[in-house]
């Protein structure tokens, strides 16, 4: 089924020869996204900060060609060199885009794209590489209709969805709704939406900072663990409990109360792996040094009373939530308590952004 409203305006310009660049984030969720439905929308909604550090860059040369092709053509340059291992992702999400953004056929893309934090870091890198895409074609289209800027981002976070899930909220800053949920109106499955009213300052410039435990591709793609959802004995109560915490996180953010912050968040991470143990095939994610940090981790915010947390994506990777005000305790704690943990002492600092940016 085309959703109308994403359907591209008459081409009222012709451009023989453009290039586009745009810089976007990662993000990461504290209610999570886990379970989809065949037209990638989402089985529960999800609340994400967008990142700052952790970045993907993205120059894409639009090259007009005499015949329009069937397919949409491109080469990849990944970090510099001609690369074919990200090529069938991309080839999918061009399938599923063509009907909204017919008039990438009149053209050849070539894409240079790399990323601010290690390559094989074990962070996901689909919603900054998808988002900083989904955004160049946007800018493309900007030039050819006419569209404003609204539309620009709503798109952009709609075709983003198709390429990958999570990267639907990567293309704006702040905190990120993704899915249709009662308590806001303007939510939606097919795209995200910024929440900026009733944010407490506290999570201004929160801090994130990443755990790398191993740097490995992870074992089980996030694509198969959505899928294994389907019939996770559990699902149902996980989609309740999902659109429950929504409603709790909303109140959180609000009230700025950051013990029912901590307490939440890292409630949702332990659910997102109860499901994956759950699953059948059943698979663990999280390392040994996963449940080591983990402990370390509540007994600081114990002993200390600082409101610091954890929540993992689909990986064994930890990513350590606090505020900004707390920087000089909780990074002192992560030198010397964690980093011993981590895979070659690695970690990154990151905290809250603005969003993706053009260059
Ligand atoms: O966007 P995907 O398909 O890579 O799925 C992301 C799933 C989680 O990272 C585990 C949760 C989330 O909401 O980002």
């Amino acid at each position: 089924m085309i959703i109308q409203d994403f359907t591209a305006n008459e081409v009222t310009n012709k451009i023989d020869e453009i290039s586009f660049s745009w810089e976007s984030p990662s993000n990461i969720a504290l209610v999570k996204y886990w379970g989809k439905n065949p037209d990638q929308t989402p089985k529960n909604p999800s609340i994400s900060f967008t990142l700052s550090n952790c970045t993907t860059k993205t120059s894409i040369l639009f090259k007009r060609i005499d015949k329009t092709s069937k397919n949409i053509g491109f080469d990849l340059i990944f970090d510099g060199k001609k690369n074919t291992s990200f090529r069938p992702k991309i080839v999918k999400f061009f399938s599923m885009i063509q009907q909204y953004c017919p008039y990438l056929k009149d053209y050849h893309l070539l894409i240079s794209s790399s990323n601010s934090f290690p390559h094989s870091s074990g962070i996901a890198s689909s919603a900054s590489s998808m988002s900083a895409l989904s955004l160049c074609i946007m800018s493309l289209e900007k030039k050819l209709t006419l569209i404003d800027d609204d539309y620009f981002f709503k798109k952009a976070s709609f075709i983003s969805r198709i390429g990958s899930g999570s990267a639907s909220r990567s293309v704006y800053g702040g905190v990120n709704f993704w899915g249709k949920h009662k308590e806001l109106n303007n939510s939606s499955d097919l795209y995200s939406v910024k929440l900026s009213k009733n944010i407490s300052p506290k999570f201004n410039n929160y801090r994130d900072v990443i755990l790398i435990i191993d740097d490995k591709e992870k074992e089980v793609s996030s694509s198969v663990g959505h899928g294994l959802m389907n019939d996770n004995p559990f699902s149902k109560v996980r989609f309740n409990a999902a659109n429950n915490n929504i409603t709790k996180l909303l109140q959180i953010l609000a009230s700025g109360n950051l013990n029912d912050f901590c307490e939440l968040v890292e409630g949702e991470a332990l659910m997102l792996h109860s499901l994956m143990m759950n699953s059948n095939p059943s698979y663990i994610l999280m390392k040994p040094e996963t449940l080591e940090v983990i402990e370390r981790i509540q007994d600081f915010r114990e002993n200390s009373e600082i409101p610091v947390c954890f929540t993992l994506d689909a990986g064994s990777n930890v990513h350590v939530l606090f505020p900004e005000n707390f920087s000089k305790e909780v990074m002192t704690f992560i030198e010397k308590e964690l980093a011993s943990l981590c895979k070659g002492g690695k970690f990154i600092t990151d905290f809250i952004g603005e969003g993706p940016k053009q260059f």
